[in-house]
């Protein structure tokens, strides 16, 4: 049964080859002072940068860059971010990027303002915004996170070793996102897997949960469907619109807090992922892929029925005289075959950890229970052992 909730989400969404079109109109709505955040020069390298400059210069816009977002923003860069948003006065933060852009910009919009360590406020005592919040607008130039249409945003402490997310209200969802699938052409290959893989596991996060009947499994059945599809296409032609545009799509659904409505939802995939992420620095989509499979066989006995359902309605696995645990791993066994033909890591060791790791990856985990099964320290050991 689908539990109670409350379904808002504010991002207007502009969608196509000719969505950049709609900047002008929304700059609009804003005042002058723009802070213009991007990552560390494929903006530049595309002919983005120049393009999103002329428009901010016909506009009249006062333009601050930020550049240098790195893959996994720090909190220090966090910090610097707050301090020139505050100084330059802003009153739109232009996220033009990936996820980490995207993500880096939500959090400067709550901490610009909030007369605080915006990392000890918001990722250590995860308390919510009470201050001014600096609207956020996006271009989207990597899919896979969902950052375009939702609250979430990642940070990353390396001195702490800690890599934490905060799920922000619909206050610090951007208030518009540009979504034009030929940005996406240049990304590099990795990249590219890395967000399909980022994609699907966002849905098998909300979908390995509960037994009830719901919607919203059926939807993220038809996502994953959709994606599985997409990705061979896109994985031979990386130009193919049809393909990378339905890829896009799905990610925005994946994580646009849509699917999880009335669900619980597991998550321990990301958090184990973000442990790792933390203690490598390893491409997030990649880190999660690495751990996806161990974890998936540990908890597959506690969500039994669900993973049958995986894999005969997404994997198309054939049921016929087989029980259902044979199903189920068929199932997995699917996935990690895809895995393999999409070129994604199947073990921690392809993305640079190391065994010493481990106890610290394990330590920095947070341990969720939406899912099948709540892990102790000890069962993430096992399974950070079994990704090796
Ligand atoms: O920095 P530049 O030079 O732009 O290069 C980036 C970066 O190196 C490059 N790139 C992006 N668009 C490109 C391109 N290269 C060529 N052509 C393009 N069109 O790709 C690299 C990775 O970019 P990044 O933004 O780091 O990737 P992603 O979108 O995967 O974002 C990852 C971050 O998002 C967080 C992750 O933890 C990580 O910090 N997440 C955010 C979530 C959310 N908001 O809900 C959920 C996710 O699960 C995730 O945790
Ligand atoms: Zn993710």
């Amino acid at each position: 049964m689908l539990g109670n909730f409350t379904y808002c989400n504010p991002t207007k969404l502009y969608f196509g080859e000719n969505s950049l079109e709609n900047l002008s109109g929304e700059l609009k709505n804003y005042g002058k002072n723009i802070l213009f955040v991007y990552g560390g020069g494929s903006v530049k390298k595309s002919g983005l940068y120049d393009e999103i400059i002329k428009i901010l210069k016909e506009n009249g816009k006062n333009v601050t860059e930020l550049p240098g977002v790195m893959p996994n923003p720090t909190a220090e860069k966090l910090r610097e971010g707050a301090k020139l948003a505050k100084e330059t006065e802003a009153d739109l933060i232009l996220a033009v990027g990936g996820g980490s852009v995207c993500d880096y910009s939500k959090a400067v919009s709550v901490s610009a303002h909030c007369g605080d360590d915006p990392w000890e406020k918001f990722y250590v005592r995860y308390e919510e915004p009470t201050d001014k919040i600096i609207p956020v607008g996006v271009v989207l130039t990597m899919v896979g996170t969902g950052s375009e249409m939702n609250g979430g945003a990642v940070i990353t402490n390396h001195e702490l070793k800690i890599k934490a997310g905060h799920v922000f209200d619909e206050r610090v969802f951007p208030k518009f996102a540009i979504l034009n699938p030929r940005l996406t052409f240049t990304l590099p290959k990795e990249q590219m897997v890395a967000g399909f893989f980022d994609i699907l596991n966002h849905i098998t996060e909300q979908y390995f949960s509960g037994t009830d009947d719901n919607t919203s499994d059926y939807i993220m059945e038809g996502l994953m469907k959709s994606l599985i599809h997409s990705s061979y296409k896109a994985l031979k032609n990386p130009e193919d619109y049809e393909a990378r545009s339905n890829i896009m799509w799905t990610a925005t659904w994946a994580l646009n807090t849509f699917v999880a409505k009335g669900k619980t939802e597991d998550w321990m995939v990301h958090m184990i992922g973000h442990a790792v992420g933390a203690f490598t620095n390893a491409t997030h989509g990649m880190a999660l892929s690495a751990v996806a499979i161990p974890y998936y066989r540990f908890v597959m006995p506690f969500g039994l029925s669900k993973f049958k359902r995986f894999a005969i309605n997404v994997w198309g696995v054939d049921s016929e005289g087989k029980s259902d645990k044979e199903i189920a791993s068929e199932g997995l066994l699917a996935m990690e075959t895809w895995m393999t033909e999409m070129g994604l890591p199947l073990s921690l060791r392809e993305i640079g950890a190391t065994e010493d790791m481990i106890e610290g990856i394990a330590n920095a985990t947070f341990l969720l229970d939406g899912g099948y099964k709540k892990l102790t320290k000890e069962e993430v050991i096992e399974i950070l052992k079994n990704a090796f």
